[in-house]
């Protein structure tokens, strides 16, 4: 099939709201505006920016990323109620293509929540999207919990929200429950038997608890459904949503069997990955489709050989249509600035002559310790040149001894809203020593809720890249860092989750949630 035959298909993320409702996945403004311009340049259609009347922060990351949005319809989330749609009109209404999103769960469980009957419900409906429709042409409508919610029932409400002036009715599979045969006859069915159905557009939004959300958003698709919504990585509240890097690279590489095309410039996959990865604090997994580090790598003799011959033999995709430098080439201490620059261009990368010059230098420090700087090494000192800056806690110097006969015992030189400080602390074990300094330098409640490791590349001068998650008073705060030196590295991340959580403490009030997201899936 060409592929002027193929249909097309809207991709809506929701990395910015749906993702970032995943505890402890909080981004900073800065961050949220990365990532939306990201999104943006990669060809995402519609870009859910966030949920405006959740907190003040949420507003101003909708309102800014709304202001700056380019080609993509800009949206953001609202409850049923008026005073939503309006907070949320107001921070979308400066984009170019703005779109309101409301919701209200229709299932008999969530219907039992707000305590309404069927027939107030409908009336909510009604009144709720023809106030949004008013405001805005572009109005999308979700019962939440679809798929859960009783078929009678289901074509009711869409048909009222339709006849209200929704344009798109999105389908969302709140807790991960449907199957792909279901997911599709659902769709089908909605399309058969609502009237109206054929003059909107129907979306997928899957939650992935039992492992099936790109599966059935797919089957949807199949189906009828012209939006599929989705986050990169699959981010998103328990198991995730849906990923975009999977409908997407499973329509371009199966558009023989599911013609159907999307305005997705898949090369930029791996590099929004990384960065949603980074700003979000969740890794992903190696062996996560498309992106996971082991997505392209082949192991076992008869694979490598394989490859070698043909590298079709593996291979459904190339790396480089995910925008994985096709040969590694990696550089070394005597690799120059332009060497670099060509490097992160390959990486998708794209700075400026400050960032270069910043990121040269810590390039330089990593080729004197290790002998060759792989991909992976350059993409872990992007992050951490992005990451650095006028913080305000920054740690000056380190020094740890451990061994077996004692305990560890971490020296510890740290600037703390300017001031230097320093101290000798013991431990169970160098990292132990190293927060027990931190701690003793900057005293402060926050429990440590994740301390993860991992090599970004192999042998044993490999960089370390620590994830810390820290919790203070329900906040979460994520660090990562990377280094050849672990205890360094893990010093850095906790940090760096300090940092996090220093800001939102100063910025209390403004940036945190000020509404429950329990009835938000
Ligand atoms: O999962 C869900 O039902 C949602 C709605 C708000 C669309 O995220
Ligand atoms: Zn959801």
């Amino acid at each position: 099939m060409t592929d002027q035959a193929k249909d097309r298909v809207y991709i809506f993320d929701t990395t910015l709201r749906d993702g970032e409702q995943s505890p402890g996945a909080t981004m900073t403004h800065d961050e949220k505006l990365e990532i939306a311009e990201l999104l943006d340049d990669m060809g995402v259609d519609i870009i859910e920016a966030g949920f405006p009347i959740a907190s003040e922060g949420d507003f101003r990351a909708v309102s800014e990323i709304a202001e700056r949005s380019k080609n993509s319809v800009i949206c953001g989330l609202a409850r049923a109620q008026l005073n939503d749609i309006d907070r949320c009109w107001e921070a979308v209404k400066h984009a170019n293509r703005p779109r309101i999103h409301t919701f209200i769960g229709t299932s008999p469980l969530h219907r039992a929540i707000p305590n309404l009957t069927m027939d107030e419900m409908a009336e909510r409906i009604h009144d709720t999207v023809t106030h949004a429709r008013n405001l805005c042409d572009n109005v999308q409508w979700s019962p939440m919990d679809a798929t859960r919610t009783e078929h009678d029932y289901l074509c009711r409400v869409v048909e009222i929200a339709i006849k209200a002036g929704a344009t798109t009715i999105n389908i969302p599979d709140t807790v991960g429950y449907t199957a792909p045969v279901e997911s599709a006859e659902l769709i089908r069915m909605l399309i058969n038997k609502v009237p109206g159905a054929d003059e909107i557009i129907f979306a997928t939004h899957c939650h992935n608890d039992l492992g099936m959300a790109t599966a059935n958003s797919l089957a949807a698709v199949e189906a009828g459904a012209r939006q599929i919504e989705c986050t990169i990585n699959g981010l998103g509240e328990r198991a995730g949503n849906t990923a975009l890097e999977e409908v997407v690279m499973a329509l371009k590489v199966r558009g023989d069997i599911m013609p159907f095309e999307t305005h997705i410039d898949t090369k930029k996959i791996m590099h929004i990955s990384r960065r949603v990865a980074t700003v979000s604090g969740f890794p992903v997994q190696y062996n996560k489709a498309i992106v996971g580090k082991n997505a392209f790598a082949h192991e076992s003799g008869i694979h490598q050989d394989g490859m070698l011959k043909n590298k079709e033999t593996f291979e459904i995709m190339r790396p480089e249509d995910v925008g994985l430098a096709g040969t590694s080439l990696p550089l070394g201490k005597h690799s120059g600035r332009a060497a670099l620059r060509a490097k992160l261009k390959d990486l998708g990368v794209d700075v400026g002559d400050n960032q270069l010059k910043d990121i040269f230098v810590r390039f330089k420090d990593l080729a004197d310790r290790k002998k060759e700087v792989f991909d992976e090494d350059i993409l872990a000192l992007v992050t951490a040149a992005m990451t650095d800056g006028a913080d305000h806690l920054e740690i000056v110097s380190l020094k740890v001894v451990c061994g077996t006969g004692g305990p560890a015992e971490a020296t510890l030189e740290m600037e703390v809203g300017g001031e230097e400080k320093s101290t000798v602390m013991e431990g169970d074990g160098p990292v132990d020593a190293t927060f027990k300094a931190v701690r003793a330098l900057y005293p402060n409640s926050a429990r440590l809720q994740l301390y993860q490791v991992n090599a970004v590349t192999e042998g044993t001068d490999a960089q370390a890249t620590v994830s810390v998650r820290l919790e203070e008073d329900g906040k979460i705060a994520t660090g990562q860092s990377a280094d050849t030196d672990t205890v360094y590295a893990s010093a850095k991340a906790y940090v760096n989750a300090l940092n996090r959580l220093h800001v939102r403490r100063s910025k209390t009030g403004s940036d945190q949630k000020e509404i429950s997201y329990k009835d938000v899936g």
